[in-house]
């Protein structure tokens, strides 16, 4: 089966790593894909929104199975334009409908999914510039920290938690008058502050079985200590240590569970990925967000743990047959720390070259932003390399990962050295 995987990061690398290791796979195609893909397939030059683009080359390449990695197509609707298009039938889509994917694209939507579903989220309220001054008076009956969220896709940056009522006024008026983020906040939801510890939770659907992938913790912020700036992910951790069993429990039957009847019972067609951003607050799960694929860096730590043949699990997904599956897991720990430009996540230089990666033996080295340039690896993005460890716990898996680290060079190179540290 030839397949085709849409993205470029870490996320796509590691997937595309996983399929090439299935006897099922003939060829593989990322687009537009990094380095590191081009070593194990080939990478298509378009972009992950060019549905047109993606046609043709479906169409040319004889692809029966196709991977979408990022939230942007989906939430434009990739999915449905496969269903519609007469040349496009019959080919497996790995990732939801337009009308599902919305839980990632609408905060406000989520929001109203958790609501008549009974799951458990924080308070909320939602607001637009014709209400702003409604949403100043919500505020005032929250306490602080105060929680704004843009309704929209923000790249990741349509969260903030402002310390002060008035702060939190203020830029509620920016969001919603002066469209701080553009279309993205048109609506803003306002929530209550969940205090506890996040991790992620992973689901793979083909709308009417499922499996439960295993959780994952990720770091978010750039600085050690979880301080500075919102980074995609610094570096991951799976099992994550403080999921006992009861509470593991706990979030099967008080949020996957219900979020897969939910989505039946709302009619959300769901084929793919379900992300789950959950928060530990004392004993009890809530969630804090859903996003309609897989995280990243959080794949380059749940997939490696995953033994099973990929394509097969695509297949069941296209075919509804996941119930004849069941996932082999690794029960080691497996690490992730990613490497990133100097700068990043404010401005950072690309184009730097990368060496050490081939000696590496002890870890898999996936790639994010890099490129090939004239043969040579060089630096193309702000998240470069996540480097992969197993151990029996966490600490012998980062120790790992570490140790490959000092072996791998680019200039402005940097990563966080305390992963583990609130474990
Ligand atoms: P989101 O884009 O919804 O995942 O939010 C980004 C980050 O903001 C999350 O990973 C949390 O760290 C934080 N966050 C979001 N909502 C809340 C909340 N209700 N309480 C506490 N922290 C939150
Ligand atoms: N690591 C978080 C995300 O993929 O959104």
């Amino acid at each position: 089966m030839n397949i085709l995987i849409i993205g470029s990061g870490g996320r796509e690398h590691t997937i595309a790593w996983k399929l090439a290791q299935s006897k099922e796979c003939e060829q593989l195609f990322v687009a537009p894909g990094n380095a590191g893909t081009h070593q194990i397939a080939t990478n298509l030059s378009i972009g992950v929104s060019d549905f047109k683009a993606i046609k043709e080359a479906v169409i040319a390449k004889s692809i029966k199975m196709v991977i979408v990695g990022p939230e942007d197509p989906l939430v434009k609707g990739i999915h449905d334009f496969f269903l519609a298009e007469e040349q496009l039938q019959g080919i497996i889509v790995v990732g939801p409908q337009q009308a599902a994917a919305t839980l990632e694209g609408s905060k406000e939507f989520a929001k109203e999914f958790m609501k008549a579903h009974n799951i458990p989220t924080a308070r909320y309220d939602s607001f637009t510039a014709e209400t702003v001054e409604k949403g100043c008076r919500f505020l005032e009956t929250m306490k602080a920290p105060y929680v704004l969220k843009a309704d929209g896709l923000a790249a990741g940056k349509g969260v903030l938690i402002l310390e002060s009522l008035a702060d939190a006024q203020n830029e509620l008026r920016e969001m919603l008058v002066e469209q701080k983020f553009g279309q993205a906040s048109k609506k803003v939801v306002i929530e209550e502050f969940l205090d506890g510890i996040e991790l992620s939770c992973f689901v793979l659907t083909d709308g009417k079985n499922y499996l439960t992938l295993p959780m994952a913790k990720d770091y978010k912020r750039i600085g050690e200590g979880d301080t500075g700036l919102n980074t995609g992910g610094m570096g991951a951790i799976s099992p994550v240590p403080f999921a006992s069993p009861e509470f593991t429990k706990k979030i099967k039957d008080r949020i996957i569970k219900p979020t897969m009847d939910g989505f039946q019972k709302s009619n959300l067609p769901f084929q793919g990925f379900v992300f789950i951003g959950l928060i530990k607050v004392g004993e009890d799960p809530f969630v804090i967000e859903y996003n309609v694929r897989m995280g990243d860096p959080e794949t380059e730590v749940v997939f490696p743990r995953i033994q099973n043949d990929w394509v097969e699990l695509f297949k069941a997904v296209g075919t509804q047959t996941l119930d004849q599956h069941q996932l082999q897991i690794d029960p080691r720990t497996a690490t992730t720390i990613m490497a990133v430009s100097g700068g990043y996540p404010e401005a950072y230089e690309k184009g730097k070259k990368i060496t050490g990666i081939s000696a590496v033996k002890a870890s898999t080295v996936f790639h994010a932003g890099t490129q090939i340039d004239k043969g040579i690896v060089k630096t193309s993005g702000g998240r470069v390399l996540a480097v992969t460890s197993f151990g029996k716990d966490h600490k012998e898996a980062l120790e790992q990962s570490y140790k490959t680290l000092e072996k791998i060079h680019f200039q402005g190179m940097y990563y966080r050295k305390d992963l583990g540290f609130d474990l």
